[in-house]
């Protein structure tokens, strides 16, 4: 039974229920109104132009607009902000929107934050906010538990995977290094690992030669082989290998190391074993695709982030540990103001778990979004994307002149044009043309990356909202630019 807090005190002198002062002219029923207006602008309307950049003029415009010492009312600084403002972005929350990793919150992540942000919990530790850190508390045993970790598993909601992978690197040198061998310590990449990894190490102490990037195999995951011969040069050079960063579901081309075998090679050489699952981990939630991940219980630590196929709005991301006690290991600290907060057991202090103090309750919007619509509706939606990739793929293998570069795999697959004639680099040339029709024109946004040194075109396709006719007409165009501008470059 869940309990509910009784009211000992009467209502404060505000009518609204919060500082009045710090409203201005505002009523409560405008400041609802807004509220509401807020709502209704998110809906969609049809992509114009996937990104959006504002010019020099617009930006000296917006940035000297100053602050006034009278405030204005409340109605004309929200059509600023919604019409002048907001409007100057990439669509990243475009069903069409297949750049970057793609941002399709959900607008009950939104309420989640809206309605967290409301009561401005301070969710560093029990005393300020009991309630939001046992929900905390139960997502992350929840999240921990639907990627097989162990019933010993913990961890926090931090801004995303970026500061993920930043405290389960800073745990992993705590726990696998005594202070005198962090000189002599290496970590193993591969030349896939997301560049977060790279600025974690850094920004924990760690010098670029410290990191050995492996190559990948033809379906750019780890090479097993070049790992294990990488450790055993490093060991006998008098060097410590310390901690292999695996990645459930890679940023350019959705590729899962092979989890299993790290796994033991980690444990053969006593070495930690974090997985980057910041865009992957969520395929989890998919009992059709779960299996993909196969060995991801294996970590030690897990990056995980919920902005991205969790649907939720920015800044929200998880980082999860084999053993819970491990966080605060590294991140606990005891100074005298903060001692009246100090928590019983089956309570935390979530601020000892990381590096923030004072931090928001990310995890509320997660848990609503969860609540209303179910694990299992969340499960579909990301199958979803599984399966926009595939129409996408298949599309391309109906159209002569398409190479596919790596196939659907979890949400993503990438391409590239070839023409009989062009060099390498008027190829490249070409790809880099598609990309820019393809922004120009506006019907979607698909952008180029490199792989093994070469331009193709990328597709991540994580909208729960797009459809299969999306995804073809979108190849279809890619095709239509491609032939016209190969003309221009073989003329
Ligand atoms: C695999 C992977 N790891 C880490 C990150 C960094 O996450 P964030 O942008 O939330 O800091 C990303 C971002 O795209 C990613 O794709």
């Amino acid at each position: 039974m869940i309990h509910r807090p009784q009211s000992q005190h009467p209502a404060a002198s505000s009518e609204a229920g919060w500082p009045s002062r710090l409203l201005g002219d505002v009523t409560p029923q405008a400041f609802a109104k807004a509220v509401s207006r807020v709502g209704d602008s998110q809906q969609q309307k049809p992509m114009q132009r996937a990104v959006q950049v504002i010019d020099a003029a617009g930006a000296a415009a917006l940035r000297n607009m100053g602050v006034p010492a009278k405030g204005r009312p409340l109605n004309d600084v929200l059509t600023q902000l919604l019409e002048d403002i907001h409007p100057w972005r990439a669509k990243m929350d475009h069903p069409r929107f297949f750049a970057f990793i793609p941002g399709p919150a959900s607008p009950l992540s939104a309420l989640g934050e809206l309605a967290t942000a409301m009561h401005n919990a301070h969710a560093g530790s029990w005393l300020q906010s009991s309630g939001a850190s046992a929900i905390e508390m139960g997502l992350i045993e929840w999240l921990a538990s639907r990627v097989g970790l162990p019933a010993t598993a913990g961890g926090l909601f931090v801004s995303g995977g970026s500061m993920a992978n930043l405290t389960a690197l800073t745990v992993a040198r705590d726990q696998k290094l005594a202070p005198h061998e962090r000189s002599i310590a290496v970590a193993y990449v591969s030349e896939q690992t997301h560049s977060s990894v790279a600025k974690g190490l850094k920004i924990i102490g760690f010098l670029p030669d410290q990191i050995r990037r492996m190559p990948t195999d033809d379906a750019f995951a780890m090479d097993m082989a070049a790992l294990a011969c990488a450790m055993e040069q490093d060991r006998a050079a008098g060097l410590k290998p310390f901690v292999v960063i695996a990645s459930a579901g890679t940023t350019n081309t959705g590729s899962v190391d092979p989890l299993r075998a790290i796994r033991a090679l980690c444990d053969q050489h006593g070495l930690w074993m974090h997985v980057d699952g910041a865009y992957g981990a969520s395929a989890a939630l998919s009992p059709a695709h779960r299996g993909l991940l196969d060995g991801i219980g294996e970590a030690d630590s897990l990056s995980w982030d919920a902005h991205k196929w969790l649907f939720q709005t920015y800044g929200c991301g998880m980082v999860l540990m084999r053993h819970r006690e491990h966080l605060p290991q590294s991140f606990h600290t005891r100074p005298e103001y903060l001692r009246d907060a100090q928590t019983d057991a089956d309570q935390v202090n979530h601020w000892d778990l990381g590096a923030e103090l004072t931090r928001p309750a990310r995890a509320m919007k997660l848990w609503l979004t969860l609540q209303v619509l179910g694990s299992q509706a969340m499960g579909d939606a990301i199958a979803h994307g599984c399966q926009l990739a595939q129409w996408a793929e298949d599309e391309l293998r109906q159209h002569a002149g398409w190479d596919v570069v790596s196939p659907a795999q979890l949400a993503i697959v990438t391409f590239r044009m070839t023409q009989p004639g062009l060099s390498p680099e008027d190829t490249d040339a070409l790809n880099r043309a598609i990309s820019r029709r393809a922004l120009e024109d506006g019907f979607a946004a698909v952008l180029t990356t490199q792989l093994k040194g070469r331009t193709v075109l990328r597709i991540c396709a994580i909208h729960p909202d797009a459809t299969e006719l999306d995804m073809r007409e979108t190849i279809r165009r890619l095709d239509a630019y491609g032939r016209e501008s190969a003309m221009a470059l073989t003329l």
